[in-house]
């Protein structure tokens, strides 16, 4: 888990993937026959296939290294920094936070705060924080901030990756845990036929933005985007409305918002997971989309689909997943990397 964490830790807010794009481009270089980054930032690494045939299949796997952060968005005369979102966050998860703000002259410690709650008024306590509200408080001087700081300077969530139980903890598991899959399914698979393009996307986080040109440079057969869903197996919702449980397996997208997953390519899963031993869960997310979103609609049509690792709080520093559910989403993944130039998926 030591490459996960290192995936966790490191910044890379949408449109700034630099630090968690160098991280990737090491560890994938081994492992990759070819590897080049486009002007959007996507690293697409190809491991060619056995396959003698000229039409050989292209498979792409796709997960995002973006995480969502901020950028400055206004300095306060008294030094404080108001920030803009890239990317959907509680404000609720983020008061009492600390934070890196990423400048030219190198990273700042900050927290953020708001009015305290002893002096709200009545009024002003029954309403929800808004992220208008918050602001960075680097503890230095005005002046040494305005020196250092520029409105545009990234900003990312500080949090330590630990491991406890039997799940692992930290910031941007979505979708570090979809990189650490897609890299370690690579180094898992044995003889495949099929060209395999592992895609680190930009921007997924503010739509799917790296995946739309990067599904258009592959242009691959099928793709498998490998991304964090929704574990809301906690007191207070119901069964019907847990989308998956942690530690019940990886799951098997059905649809969310942005996709419906090929039905063929989702039988093709779930073959595999039942041949091979491997627990799933087949998953509905009502909200929000992957990735596959953009790859489905890649040119012609691409055979698209999500392979999800269950998580807890998701978009908060505190997001949650089971080892179990991780290696999972390995065996499937890489079970099916040395199948997939079998079968057709046209509908
Ligand atoms: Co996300
Ligand atoms: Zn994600």
């Amino acid at each position: 888990m030591e490459l996960l964490r290192k995936l966790s830790e490191a910044a890379g807010v949408p449109g700034y993937e630099e630090e968690i794009r160098g991280l990737v481009k090491a560890e994938l270089e081994g492992l990759v026959d070819e590897l080049r980054t486009d002007v959007l930032g996507n690293v697409v690494g190809l491991k060619r296939g056995s396959g003698k045939s000229k039409n050989k299949k292209k498979v792409m796997l796709a997960a995002h290294m973006d995480e969502i952060g901020f950028l400055v968005r206004h300095i306060e005369k008294e030094g404080f920094l108001r920030i803009e979102p890239l990317g959907g966050f509680d404000p609720r998860v983020l008061l009492a936070e600390r934070v890196v703000v990423h400048t030219s002259s190198g990273d700042l410690l900050g927290t953020i705060g708001a009015k305290p709650v002893h002096i709200l008024t009545e009024e002003e306590k029954k309403k929800p924080v808004e992220i208008k509200d918050l602001f960075i408080d680097l503890g230095l001087p005005a002046e040494e901030v305005k020196r250092l700081v520029r409105v545009g300077d990234t900003v990312t969530m500080r949090q330590e990756f630990v491991e406890f139980g039997e799940v692992v903890s930290g910031k941007a598991l979505d979708d570090r845990v979809g990189i650490y899959v897609m890299i370690e399914a690579l180094r898992k698979v044995r003889d495949h036929q099929c060209d395999i393009y592992v895609v680190a996307t930009t921007q997924e986080e503010v739509g799917l933005r790296g995946a739309k040109v990067s599904g258009f440079e592959v242009s691959p057969d099928v793709a498998i985007a490998l991304d964090v869903t929704l574990a809301c197996d906690v007191p207070g919702v119901n069964e019907a409305e847990q989308i998956t449980k942690l530690g019940q397996g990886v799951a098997i997208k059905l649809k969310d918002a942005a996709s419906i997953s090929n039905p063929k390519l989702v039988r093709r899963l779930v073959e595999l997971a039942e041949g091979n031993g491997i627990k799933y869960q087949l998953e509905i997310l009502p909200r929000g989309g992957t990735d596959a979103g953009a790859l489905q609609l890649t040119k012609e049509g691409v055979a698209a689909a999500t392979v999800s690792v269950p998580t807890r709080n998701v978009h908060t520093v505190v997001e949650m997943a089971h080892k179990g559910d991780i290696q999972g989403a390995i065996d499937l993944v890489a079970a099916f990397l040395e199948v997939a130039h079998e079968g057709d998926y046209t509908l």
